[in-house]
């Protein structure tokens, strides 16, 4: 029987958040009862590891060497396997579409969900509906939209425990809404929208969470397809990388006063200045002032729903938790590779039912 422990106990949080992430992610992409499905799930959380462990051992090689190395590569293996069972999720879940829609198209009455899958089908060229190439762009999906969003998680819960004094403020927030709102994200009362809209201070410590703890030390990154001549003459070559030093940049006093300092409400105070300030500075806009999503039209096409999905979250932990670091415990350091940067996920955490 399910016993409600209502004293503190130590869990991994980056674990709990990544299965707790590709449910609702699957949810959103690909439906009920796949977001059930323990296998895809299993796809959700290791697809990424693959793909990155498979990119790092391969650029340890030239160039010319990666088509004879890559068979080598055990990652690369267990992808193409994840590929396969991509294609069969994938291929049954095109031909219940098809039959929802052929049922339609006699005047039936059919319950469908509204998955971003079925949208990607409705609006895909022949060539990307295909099974296999659905799969391997859903899988796609899966590398941009799960770790991406734990590691921005985990981070913050690492700042909430640091600075817990922001834990009574953000909860307060929290409170306030539910008395208009009722309890955030209920399945009787469908109001994660309405949520998602009124928390203008959890926005703002997301910002000011991932200025501190970027994904990536250099965002955007753009390919020089041609040759760009700027006025002044500097020339770019064709095939040139070209990265943009972006933490750099938030951490410079000009940009930012006080840059060391954590001061979650930043963006808050930025957004308060005036009415043409107030989409400005949210934590999903693309803006030169934040780049944590990029810029541009490459900027991060999934940066809405990623905030709104840790918004629901948080929104949720506040609600009902506390949290705390184990005795003797602190934030545990990022680790650097490149450019990316690296939350240790595997740390406990100390949480407690309010
Ligand atoms: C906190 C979570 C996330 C962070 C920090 C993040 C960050 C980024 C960044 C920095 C880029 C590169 C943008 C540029 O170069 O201008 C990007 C691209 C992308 N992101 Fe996200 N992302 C997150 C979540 C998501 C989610 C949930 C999705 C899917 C729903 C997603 C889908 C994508 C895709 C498809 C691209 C490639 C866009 C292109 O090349 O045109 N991301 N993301």
């Amino acid at each position: 029987m399910y016993e409600l422990r209502l004293d503190w106990i130590e869990v991994n949080i980056g674990h709990h958040l990544r299965s707790l992430i590709a449910r609702m992610t699957a949810k959103t992409f690909m439906g009920n009862p796949t977001c059930r499905d323990p296998e895809w799930l299993k796809i959700a959380v290791d697809f990424s590891l693959n793909l990155a462990s498979y990119n790092f051992t391969v650029k340890i090689f030239p160039n010319w060497m990666h088509g004879l190395v890559a068979r080598f590569i055990p990652a690369r293996h267990r992808m193409s396997r994840q590929y396969d069972i991509a294609e069969r999720v994938v291929r049954e879940l095109t031909h219940q579409h098809d039959l929802a829609k052929r049922a339609r198209l006699k005047g039936e009455e059919v319950e469908e969900e509204d998955t971003l899958l079925n949208w990607m089908l409705d609006h895909g060229s022949q060539s990307e509906i295909e099974p296999f190439q659905m799969g391997v762009r859903q899988c796609a999906l899966i590398f941009a939209s799960i770790h991406t969003v734990a590691a921005t998680m985990s981070n913050m819960l690492y700042d909430l425990c640091t600075n817990r004094e922001w834990l009574e403020v953000l909860r307060e927030e929290v409170e306030e809404i539910s008395k208009e709102l009722g309890p955030p994200i209920q399945n009787t009362n469908n109001n994660a929208h309405a949520w998602c809209t009124r928390l203008d201070k959890l926005d703002s410590f997301i910002v000011e969470s991932q200025r501190h703890h970027p994904l990536s030390l250099l965002i955007p990154q753009r390919l020089a397809h041609q040759e760009i001549k700027f006025k002044d003459g500097m020339t770019i070559p064709a095939g040139s990388q070209l990265a943009f030093a972006s933490y750099e940049y938030s951490m410079d006093p000009l940009v930012n006063g006080n840059p060391q300092e954590f001061d979650p409400m930043r963006s808050y105070r930025k957004r308060m200045a005036g009415l043409d300030q107030w989409d400005l500075h949210k934590a999903s806009m693309a803006h030169p002032g934040n780049l944590a999503f990029g810029y541009g039209n490459q900027g991060c096409p999934g940066r809405r729903f990623a905030v709104s999905e840790m918004k629901i979250i948080m929104a949720c932990l506040l609600y009902e938790f506390e949290f705390k670091f184990p005795e003797g415990r602190t934030r545990p350091k990022s680790h650097h590779l490149n450019q990316f940067c690296f939350t240790n996920q595997s740390v406990t955490l100390m949480m407690k039912k309010l």
